[in-house]
């Protein structure tokens, strides 16, 4: 099952995931979860300490290899898991887009 959430900003989208996320790995589900956002706190909702924030390791750009015919992973998932991934509390598996370098103006 895969589950993808959208929508207006601050209106829960990563209280929900993260709860989710959460709860299915609990009940034994084996749960990736991926935080899109350019400025991710899913990691926070998922239970890992602020501190270990800085230091969690985020998804590459050549891990996707653009041809004519679209995009492919570079690598499994499981390659990417083995290098890219934090475990969390409860079990969630946890994979980071990106991460704020630095403030931006305006
Ligand atoms: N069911 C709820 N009841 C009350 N407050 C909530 C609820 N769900 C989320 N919040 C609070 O609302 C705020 C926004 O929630 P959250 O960060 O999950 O939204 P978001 O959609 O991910 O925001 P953003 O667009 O900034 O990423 C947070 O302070 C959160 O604690
Ligand atoms: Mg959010």
């Amino acid at each position: 099952m895969k589950l993808a959430v959208a929508g207006k900003g601050g209106s829960g989208k990563t209280s929900i995931s993260g709860t989710m996320a959460r709860l299915l790995a609990r009940s034994g589900h084996r749960v990736l979860a991926i935080d899109g956002d350019s400025n991710p706190n899913l990691a926070l909702t998922l239970g890992i300490p602020p501190e270990q924030m800085s230091d969690l390791p985020t998804l590459t750009r050549d891990l996707l290899d653009r041809t004519p015919e679209g995009a492919r992973l570079a690598k499994t998932l499981e390659e990417i898991c083995a290098t890219h991934s934090v475990k969390a509390p409860d079990g969630v598996t946890l994979l980071v887009m990106a991460h704020p370098q630095h403030a931006g103006a305006g």
